[in-house]
């Protein structure tokens, strides 16, 4: 097919919400490592990763190697018999959780189906029903997740009862007006206030991602995690940790993010990063919250051998590159870069992130914090024009993410920083253009 071919398809054999990014979609042809090439042969340095998902390179050699090796060997049985990549997985997985005290693990193809098992454990293992969520968060797209989610934009028919959402510890629009420290962390101590009075006392459980990731990378104080923990318990809810965007190591130099807030959740969900880009859900649970689940179930491609081998190669390649480290070295490199472009730049009201998962939230003045909507939208088309992919997110549509695979070095890093320049001076441009 041509590249018009496809873009014609596309719209006439999709479903019309399946959106795409810029005006004009880009059609990926290839990819490798840090960079991707379109249906033109245009090369792009790749700093969105498939929506954090490529966690070491695109085609990574040493896990596809494993890949194809497992394709020809046992490709698919489902979880009603018994396979070594899943067993091997979950072992694997248990070493690294918090503690080593989420051991019990269950495999299933997204991270919507991750949540959902989540939820589903709360519910069994407390007997209780509400859940909280936070305001701005993602979590999915089944009728669960969408009601889990935080943002007006990904809720689509009707919300489920049973779910109530906090207020996020957004710091840069904090939803009280007030400045961290003196702030006293007020937004954490609003959960006590949430639960007496929008549920009954009890509560299943609370979900969040240590870092919101559709939201904007929004990055909570260190303060809030614990505080909302010891509230959350005291109600007789258990604490899931939605690491779909913040596993694996990607926040530096912890396997998963809600570690860098010193907190142990008694759940937590991946996918993502974990297969780079093999289609895999993970729910890994404290034992008795995973014994808590009585009924029977099912998931047929769950624990698939050939994308629990891809998991496991994933994880071994990080082990052994000590992509932990690289993460925060990186990271803070990335960071440094960012917070200069900053200064050069007044649409950059805000840089954010931790470790490889980094973003900058753009206004149109940094006083009253408007947010920069369209020039995002031209910031993002400068940028395909300049051979960068980062992505787009935040609830007023408003901030550029970064999340690059995380084997990349300084050198990527520059090559990033430079042409993120070139970018928001072309949008810039270009949005002076609009505004005539
Ligand atoms: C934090 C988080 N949780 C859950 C999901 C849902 O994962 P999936 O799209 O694999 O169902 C996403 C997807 O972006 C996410 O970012």
């Amino acid at each position: 097919m041509t590249k018009d071919e496809i873009i014609l398809a596309n719209k006439e054999f999709l479903f019309p919400a399946v959106f795409h990014y810029y005006q004009e979609p880009l059609v990926i042809a290839r990819a490798k490592n840090q960079y991707v090439w379109d249906a033109d042969g245009n090369q792009y340095l790749d700093f969105f990763g498939g929506i954090v998902t490529v966690s070491v390179g695109h085609c990574n050699e040493q896990v596809n190697a494993k890949i194809h090796r497992q394709l020809d060997t046992l490709q698919h049985v489902s979880t009603v018999f018994a396979n070594e990549p899943q067993a091997a997985l979950a072992k694997k997985i248990a070493s690294l959780t918090p503690g080593g005290q989420l051991t019990k693990s269950f495999f299933t193809n997204s991270g919507t189906e991750a949540n959902e098992t989540a939820i589903l454990a709360a519910r069994c293992y407390t007997g209780n029903t509400e859940i909280v969520a936070l305001r701005h968060s993602y979590h999915g797209r089944s009728a669960t997740a969408m009601s889990l989610t935080g943002q007006g934009a990904w809720r689509v028919g009707m919300p489920q009862a049973g779910i109530v959402h906090a207020h996020n510890a957004y710091c840069y629009r904090c939803p009280f007006g007030l400045t961290y420290p003196a702030c006293e962390v007020k937004c954490a101590q609003d959960m006590e206030e949430l639960i007496r009075s929008t549920t009954p006392g009890n509560i299943a459980g609370f979900i969040a991602e240590p870092i919101q990731g559709v939201g904007g990378f929004i990055t909570p104080p260190k303060e809030y995690f614990p505080i909302v923990e010891r509230i959350v318990r005291n109600h007789g809810g258990i604490f899931i940790s939605d690491e779909v965007q913040t596993g694996w190591g990607r926040t530096g130099d912890k396997w998963f993010g809600i570690e860098q807030w010193g907190v142990t959740p008694d759940v937590i969900t991946g996918a993502k990063g974990l297969a780079n880009g093999s289609p895999i859900g993970l729910t890994v649970a404290k034992p008795e919250v995973a014994d808590s689940i009585q009924r029977l179930t099912i998931s047929t491609f769950g624990g698939n051998p050939v994308t629990t081998t891809a998991a496991k190669a994933v994880i071994d390649f990080i082990e052994e590159q000590n992509l932990l480290a690289n993460c925060t070295e990186t990271g803070a490199y990335l960071r440094a870069g960012l917070e200069d472009l900053k200064s050069k730049h007044e649409i950059i009201g805000d840089v954010r992130g931790m470790g490889l998962l980094q973003a900058i939230e753009l206004v149109q003045d940094r006083e009253t914090k408007a947010p920069a909507a369209t020039e995002t939208a031209l910031a993002m088309e400068a940028a395909r024009e300049n051979r960068l992919l980062v992505g787009k997110g935040g609830m007023y549509g408003n901030v550029l993410r970064i999340s690059p695979p995380m084997n990349i070095g300084r050198a990527d890093v520059d090559e990033l920083l430079k042409l993120l320049d070139r970018s928001l001076v072309a949008c810039a441009a270009m949005a002076a253009g609009v505004a005539k």
